[in-house]
């Protein structure tokens, strides 16, 4: 039998980035247009197989709008990994990401792993060059991603590189 490890990890960023979008394409492979803003939270669980062990992510969605952010630390307290995402089509979505970071270095687990993800880029319009956004992943030594929950480019890749740098123990 395959040991089996279990991971808190948390979604965070902007209201509108595409957070629920991104969780439920990896976990479902679906895309809707209708989703409703996130209210609090909420979470799925997961269970991935690798060739040596078994993992079961408990994955929370949080909610962006500025309202529930003093709710944030519930969520991210004891998450091993860290999804932080923005709109590539808005660059406030972006600064807002940095301060996501940010927080979560400073407030959530020691060592906490997080993968920066720039999500929409089915869309034409870009507001986030690509370079600045990796030089700004490079800097804070983190991975980065360019997604579309729409089309799926970019989102299993994400969450299983997040997944991969969790460490086993
Ligand atoms: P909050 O719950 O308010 O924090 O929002 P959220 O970050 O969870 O965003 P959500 O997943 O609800 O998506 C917001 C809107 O963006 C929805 O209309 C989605 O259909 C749309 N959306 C999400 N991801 C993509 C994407 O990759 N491409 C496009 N074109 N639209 C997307």
């Amino acid at each position: 039998k395959l040991p089996t490890y279990s991971f808190k990890i948390v979604i965070l960023g902007e209201s509108a980035v595409g957070k629920t979008s991104l969780l439920l394409r990896f976990h479902k492979n679906q895309f809707s247009t209708d989703l409703e803003s996130t209210i609090g939270a909420s979470h799925v669980q997961k269970s991935i197989n690798t060739t040596d062990c078994q993992m079961q992510l408990l994955i929370w969605d949080t909610a962006g709008q500025e309202q529930y952010h003093s709710l944030a630390p519930m969520y991210y307290r004891g998450a091993r990994g860290a999804l932080i995402a923005y709109d590539r089509t808005s660059y406030k979505s972006f600064e807002r990401a940095k301060n996501w970071i940010k927080e979560i270095q400073k407030k959530g687990s020691p060592n906490v792993r997080i993968v920066l993800v720039g999500n929409k880029v089915d869309l034409e319009k870009q507001e986030v060059k690509s370079s600045e956004a990796l030089n700004y992943a490079k800097e804070n030594d983190m991975l980065f991603f360019e997604t579309s929950a729409k089309t799926g480019e970019g989102v299993q890749e994400a969450f299983l590189a997040l997944v991969k740098l969790l460490p086993k123990k």
